[in-house]
Order: structure tokens, then sequence, then C-alpha cells
């Protein structure tokens, strides 16, 4: 097989990360029977065992999902109680926008956009919108899910837990006050500010003429706040209940024609913000893994509590003990004060990406191949179908000894220990743990242990899969149904957003949208169903 390839395709082997044959021998391929292992949390003995399921309290699960989530807007906006405090810098020359109703540079601690299309939101009667360029590498703290979302339920949980050291539900619409201590709060460690993420990123910064230079301050063309839909979406200062309608628009002298409709300019804010929907995400921000906090620590036993009984979507911070407090604060402390330079450089985002990258669509291909909606002539036929990707998916873990040694595949299935662990340890096995700060060595817990499960599901199709071509059609419906609940199980408890998506896909100028604060008219905050949506849809409730 190997020689007809090199026939056939010579220059794709050599583009390819494929050698030829030069060099020595590699032992077995992968040193698996070696000695030197570098393995956390799963020990290669432990995949004697490999089919043995994950502990229900493990959250390996979310941390990966954070991790592979971070500064994206799609996965933040879908589970918005963000767990993750990361630190994080805005580097030398990035462009970031404020809208006020003045033309004063601010003195106090503001929030500014990353997008002018965000910051254009801001200014009622008159619309002054700043740029401003940082003239050095600012120091930031970043929360992860929509923490700018002002609601009682959870997203702000993290950043009050530093500011207020728990969660404030009496003060979610106290910005001002949460600027502030959070500022206070950051000053001995040389913070600069915090991001945080609504329907688009922001950050908060604590002294604005500190780190940054004004590029322009203009008096823009109004906006049209009578016309297009509803009042004004003014954030931060909150709305009063009542406030009077706003006086109609004044054309600037010698304009001609409509002025732009605030409902489109609210609409516009939503499209930029989708541009930071996936990954890459909000290149602007740069994180530092080595200071991940995240709170799905299992050490923090009183929140491995809190969490029983509920849905994901609703993990909070309430419940945290005392003694958990003081943990994350000197953990924090600890982080922000260490020497610069400590850790790893690993790129732990990526690692996720390329995980998350190689299975989401083919896990979703799988479970539809499996489902009991698919439509093949027989089961015979379908269970051909899903065998095939089923073998794509491990094909680089199995060598030519992994086969059972006696049928039915599943007598003893120690023989696919190997697989399972290769497939669950290529990524992380070899680097060093000694070299990782303790935050970057539960992030490569997640990894590895999001990847056995994986591969363990994987594997126990395969099991039934392996043989199902000599198998009756009701056999092969069996297989085929008990395949279909494991993906489905699996896809459950891995839980990624990349599955929730706008089908049939949005047309030319549309958006897709999921809840997120402020609402929009009609909205039920708490379904995450997306839909398309265009600009005059784009009404506050
Ligand atoms: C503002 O909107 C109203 C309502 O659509 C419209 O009648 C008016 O002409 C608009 N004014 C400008 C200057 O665009
Ligand atoms: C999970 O955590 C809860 C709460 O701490 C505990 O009662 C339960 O025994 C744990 N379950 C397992 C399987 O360890
Ligand atoms: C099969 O299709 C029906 C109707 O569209 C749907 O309700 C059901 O959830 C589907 N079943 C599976 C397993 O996808
Ligand atoms: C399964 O096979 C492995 C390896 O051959 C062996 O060590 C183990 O004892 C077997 N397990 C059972 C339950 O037979």
């Amino acid at each position: 097989m190997k020689c007809k390839l090199h026939r056939v395709f010579p220059l794709l082997l050599v583009t390819a990360a494929f050698s030829l044959p030069s060099g020595r021998p590699y032992p077995n391929g992968d040193g698996l029977h070696q000695a030197a292992f570098q393995v956390h949390g799963v020990s290669e003995e432990s995949f004697l065992e490999w089919e043995l399921p994950p502990d229900p309290n493990s959250t390996h699960h979310l941390i990966f999902d954070s991790v592979s989530g971070f500064l994206q807007r799609w996965p933040n906006t879908f589970r918005r109680n963000g767990h993750s405090i990361v630190p994080a810098v805005i580097p030398t020359g990035t462009v970031l926008y404020h809208g006020r109703d003045d033309n004063h540079v601010p003195d106090v601690p503001e929030w500014f956009a990353f997008d002018f299309e965000h910051a254009f939101l801001f200014g009622v009667s008159t619309c002054y919108v700043m740029s401003v360029q940082a003239k050095r590498d600012l120091r930031l703290l970043y929360f992860d899910g929509a923490s700018a979302a002002k609601m009682k339920d959870g997203p702000m949980d993290t950043q009050d837990f530093v500011a207020w050291r728990k969660p404030r539900p009496d003060k979610h619409f106290s910005e001002r006050e949460r600027i502030n201590a959070l500022c206070d709060w950051g000053k001995p460690f040389g913070v600069d500010g915090f991001v945080r993420m609504e329907f688009h990123f922001e950050v908060m910064i604590c002294d604005v003429l500190d780190g940054l230079e004004v590029v322009t301050l203009l008096d823009l063309i109004p906006k049209n706040v009578t016309a297009p839909y509803d009042r004004p979406l003014v954030d931060p200062p909150p709305r009063p209940p009542s406030r009077p309608a706003p006086p109609p628009v004044v054309p600037p002298a010698g304009w001609r024609g409509s002025l732009p409709g605030f409902g489109r300019i609210r609409f516009e804010a939503h499209v930029a913000g989708g541009w930071h929907d996936l990954a890459p995400g909000e290149t602007r921000v740069q994180l530092d893994y080595t200071g991940l906090i995240t709170f799905y620590d299992p050490a923090l036993s009183s929140l491995v509590e809190a969490r029983q009984g509920k849905d994901k979507s609703n993990y909070r911070l309430k419940g945290l003990s005392a003694a958990d407090t003081a943990r994350v604060h000197a953990e924090l402390q600890s982080v922000l004060t260490r020497k610069q330079g400590t850790g790893s450089s690993v790129d732990w985002g990526s690692i996720a990406r390329v995980v998350v990258e190689r299975y989401a669509d083919r896990l979703e291909h799988l479970r539809s191949l499996l489902s009991p909606n698919a439509t093949f002539k027989d089961a015979a036929e379908q269970a051909f179908t899903a065998r095939s990707l089923l073998v794509v998916m491990l094909a680089p873990y199995m060598t030519i000894v992994d086969v059972p040694q006696r049928l039915p595949a599943s007598a003893n299935v120690s023989w696919l220990a190997p697989v399972v662990h290769r497939c669950a340890t290529t990524q992380t096995s070899r680097i060093p743990l000694g070299m990782l700060t303790p935050q970057e060595v539960l992030i490569h817990a997640a990894v590895e242990n999001t990847l056995r499960e994986i591969c363990r599901r994987l594997a126990l199709l395969w099991v039934q899969f392996f043989d199902v071509e000599e198998a009756d059609d009701a056999m092969a419906a069996e297989v085929i149904e008990e395949g279909h609940r494991h993906i489905d199980e699996l896809m459950n408890w891995l839980g990624w957003s990349l599955w929730v998506r706008c089908e049939p896909a949005c047309g030319l100028g549309e958006n897709c949208y999921l809840p997120s604060w402020p609402f929009l008219k009609g909205d039920d905050p708490y379904d995450m169903t997306p839909r398309c949506i265009i600009p005059e849809e784009a009404v506050r409730e």
C-alpha cells in the first residue's frame, strides 16, 4: 500500500509530514511500552481499564471548553456564566474607541470598545467618538463568559469576586461602582484594566491617559434616535426607569436626507461583535495561559457541591466557601506578583482548537450517520458507512498489532488500551510537567482527560463495529443504536457551542444571533436557539 502511494502521490507525500526511510527506527512507534512517561491524571496503567467512564464530578471538559472558547463571542454567549480569570495584554499600537456625549478626555475609569461600531452606540443628543492608541503594552485581566451582561444570575460573578470577594446581584447595574472597585483592587498589581464581553468585547481602562494616546476625538453626525425602532442604548450609565422621549434629531447645517438610524447602528454593533464569533476570536487581546485561574478547579470543593444537580449553563460562584474564596484570591495574587516568564510557552488555546477542529464536525457527522433518521438502504449499509468514518478517526492510533486476539472483539477489550492511550495523550504526553505552572497543569489535565473521553467512546464503538460487516441486519441495527447513544452522550458531555448554529445559514446582510444582553424584543434570555436577524429586528425590549 505504501509503495503504491509513493508511485501515485510522490509530491503529496513529500509535502506532508511523512518521513522517507532515513534515521533510526523507533521501537514500537510510540514508546508506549518504554520507561520515561509523562502523564498527569491518567496513567498508562489506567488505560488497561480504559472503558471506565469519567468521574461525574470531573470538570476537565468544562476547563477544556473555557480554554477553547476564550475571546470568541459565540461560545461565551452560549454559556454566559464565565468561570475564568486570565491575565492578558493589549499590545502597543492597538486602537480602541470610546463614545460619549461630550468632547472631554475622561479622567476617571472608562469603557472602551474594540470596534467603532460598538462605541458609536454611545452618546445621545451629540455623539463624540474618540479613538485612542496603546502607547505601551496594557496589562489586563480577562473575565470569560458574557461578563459585561448586566444580569443578576451569574455572568458578572467572577469580576464581582475580584472586586468584592463574592457575587453581587444587588449591584448588577452599579457599573460605575464596579469599575471603581475593580480598578482600586488592581492598582497595587499594576493592572491597567479588564476585558469583558457583552454582544462585543470591551475593555475597562482605569487610567486613560496613562497607557493610551488620543488619536481623534470627533463630533460625528448625529443618530436618528427617534426613528428607528426605539430609544438608544446607554451603557453605562443605566437607564432611569422612565426617561423622557429624546428630542427629534437636528441634522448638521447643510445636511440632506436621512441620518443613520439607531436600530441600524445597534445591528451593526452586533455584526461587528460577530467578526469575533469563532477562533481566533478577538485577536487584539493576548492571553497568558500560565496564569489562568479557573473556578472549575477541582480543589474548590465548595463549588463541586454547589454544581450538583444543576445544568452547566447555570453554574455560578454562589456557594463558594470562605476558605475557597481565600484560596482563589491568594492564587490570583501569586499569579500577578510572580516573576514574569514563569511557566511554559505552550499555546494551550491552539492545542484545544486542534482537538475541536479534529472532532467537532466528525462527531456530528457520525451521530447523524447513526441516527434512526438517517436514510440508508438497510442497517448493513448504515453500519458500513459509520464504520468507515470511525476508522478515519482512529487510524492515527491503530497499529498492525491492535487487533483482538479472539472474537467477539468485546470478549476482552484490553487489546484497545494502546489505541485509546495514544489517542488520548499524543497532544500532551511529552510536555514536561515540571515546566508548567500549577494553572497550566490543570489545563494539561483538561486536554488529556477530554481527549480520553472522546477516545474512550470511539473505542467503545470500534469494539462493536470492528466485525459489523459480518453481522446480520438485526445485530447491525442493535450496534447502530448503541453507537448513536454513545456519540449523543459524548456530545452532550462535551457541550461544544459549535454544534449550535443557524440552520440554514444566514443570508448576506443577516446576522446569526443568540440571545445576548441587552436582549432584543421577543427574546427569551434562556432559550439558546440561534436565529438569523435583519437590521429591522435589532429592537430592544
Ligand atoms: C428620523 O426618523 C424619522 C422616523 O423614521 C423620520 O421621519 C425622519 O425623517 C428621520 N430624520 C432624519 C434626519 O433622518
Ligand atoms: C460528587 O461531589 C458530591 C459533592 O461534593 C459528593 O457528594 C459526591 O459523592 C461526589 N461524587 C463522586 C462520584 O465522587
Ligand atoms: C428524528 O427526526 C425527528 C423529526 O424530525 C426528530 O424529532 C427526532 O429528534 C430525530 N431523532 C434523532 C435521533 O435525531
Ligand atoms: C484481558 O486480556 C488481558 C491481556 O491479554 C489480560 O491481562 C486480562 O487478564 C484479560 N482480562 C480478562 C477479564 O480476561
